[in-house]
């Protein structure tokens, strides 16, 4: 009886400490996202590290040899549980994001060929959140134009050209696409009269105004020595808004190695945050970055499955006879974070008096200040008691002087 109940405690306990690692913390989560804004300092971006993982985990699913040890490396898992369970933690907060906050346009696109095993495709959506389509990559320019005019047409036009002659030839056999347009809607919307221009030191010093909304609440904070934190609510459920702040503008890069290198820095910078009475102000707004992961990923120890003579993704055909390998992985995120919240859209057939504030706090009060006056990190997460998965990170470093390439984002 004794023996039974020790034993049952140990399978327990192991039972726990994996499911807690599994999720929380791995190399693709800490490293991939933090890399992409290291290699471009001083350059605003954001990215979605989820976005990547989805296709990977489907990936990984059939992955056997070094593909699948450096898959399972880079993703934080030990058995194949965890490749469909992911998406099966996210499924319902990402379907209530979509509501309000989101457009997705995700796709792993393969050669049309007949030797693809249909059990790759079917059920792919509901078991990784991820749908497989056959382009015959045999007819280069046709194939573009499919993927285009599809991501496209999902996106609302918002985002085009995701591929040119660049990313596909008739040697492409794979590739992934991920594009994204988050619009952020607050739980509880910001007062547009209190946006005011406000003073913004640049990383290189100098000193612009521009837009920033402003809210007096309580707001879940912290404060060390490197930077203070703050987190708060959209209106979709589990997401939050959390932004990074350092001491100063020069700080920023010692902070960005900090989140790089140390282990769950983010994780544990949130978990250890208190609810606190402050005036919060930060800058609106939009951010689009291109990325294309191919070269980070293979910096993480994902090369075998870019193998075009053994990628160990041979479990995609019916007969593991051919070889079949990933050539890219393109993604284009967009996102907006502005004043609008749920209730501002709750008041739209709302025909009686002014609502009373939802502000706990009237303005004149005079509160501890959270100013986002510098260059900052920020996450769009999703938050869950033992994980928390980053949809959207990013670094802001004020408006952009010149604007970005026309042909990359079309709004
Ligand atoms: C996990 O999946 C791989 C690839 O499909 C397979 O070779 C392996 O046997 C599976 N392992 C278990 C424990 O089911
Ligand atoms: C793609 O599929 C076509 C037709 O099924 C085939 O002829 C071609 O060789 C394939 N391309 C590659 C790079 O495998
Ligand atoms: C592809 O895999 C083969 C067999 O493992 C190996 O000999 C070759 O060097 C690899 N090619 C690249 C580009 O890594
Ligand atoms: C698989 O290959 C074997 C021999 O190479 C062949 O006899 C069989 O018909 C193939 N199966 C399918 C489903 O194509």
């Amino acid at each position: 009886m004794f023996k039974l109940n020790i034993f049952t405690l140990l399978i327990f306990s192991i039972f726990l400490m994996r499911t807690f690692c599994e999720l929380t913390f791995d190399n693709l989560n800490e490293k991939l996202v933090m890399s992409l804004i290291r290699a471009k300092p001083k350059t605003n971006i954001v990215a979605s590290e989820v976005l990547v993982r989805i296709p990977l985990c489907k990936l990984a699913s059939v992955a056997n040899g070094d593909a699948r040890v450096e898959l399972m490396t880079a993703l934080g898992y030990k058995d194949n549980a965890s490749l469909s369970g992911y998406y099966a933690g996210l499924k319902r907060a990402i379907k209530t994001m979509l509501i309000t906050d989101l457009t997705l346009a995700h796709r792993i696109f393969v050669n049309y060929t007949t030797e693809i095993d249909p059990k790759f495709i079917t059920y792919s959506i509901d078991n990784y959140g991820i749908k497989v389509d056959k382009i015959g990559f045999n007819f280069p320019k046709a194939a573009i134009s499919h993927i285009n005019n599809l991501i496209s047409s999902i996106t609302y036009r918002r985002i085009k050209n995701i591929v040119d002659e660049s990313d596909i030839n008739k040697q492409t056999q794979m590739i992934i696409i991920t594009a994204a347009h988050f619009k952020g809607t607050w739980e509880f919307p910001f007062d547009l009269r209190q946006t005011k221009l406000t003073k913004f030191q640049r990383i290189d010093g100098k000193v612009i105004r521009i837009p920033m909304m402003s809210k007096n609440y309580q707001f879940q904070h912290v404060e060390n020595s490197d930077c203070q934190a703050i987190s708060m609510h959209f209106g979709s459920w589990r997401a939050s808004f959390t932004i990074i702040l350092p001491n100063s503008q020069q700080q920023l890069p010692q902070l960005l190695d900090k989140i790089y290198n140390e282990k769950a820095y983010v994780h544990n910078l949130v978990k250890s945050m208190k609810g606190r009475f402050l005036k919060v102000t930060f800058p609106r707004f939009k951010i689009k970055t291109f990325v294309d992961w191919t070269g980070f990923v293979k910096e993480l120890g994902l090369n075998s499955i870019f193998n075009s003579t053994s990628s160990g993704l041979d479990g995609i055909f019916k007969n593991s006879t051919k070889s079949i390998a990933l050539n890219k992985i393109k993604q284009k995120v967009f996102i907006q974070i502005d004043e609008v919240g749920v209730a501002r859209f709750a008041r739209l057939d709302f025909a009686g008096p002014e609502e009373p504030s939802q502000e706990p706090m009237p303005n004149f009060v005079a509160l501890p200040q959270f100013t986002a006056d510098r260059p900052f990190y920020f996450d769009i997460s999703l938050d869950f008691e033992t994980a928390r998965y980053q949809m959207f990170t990013g670094v802001y470093y004020g408006p952009e002087e010149t604007p970005t390439n026309v042909n990359e984002f079309h709004f």
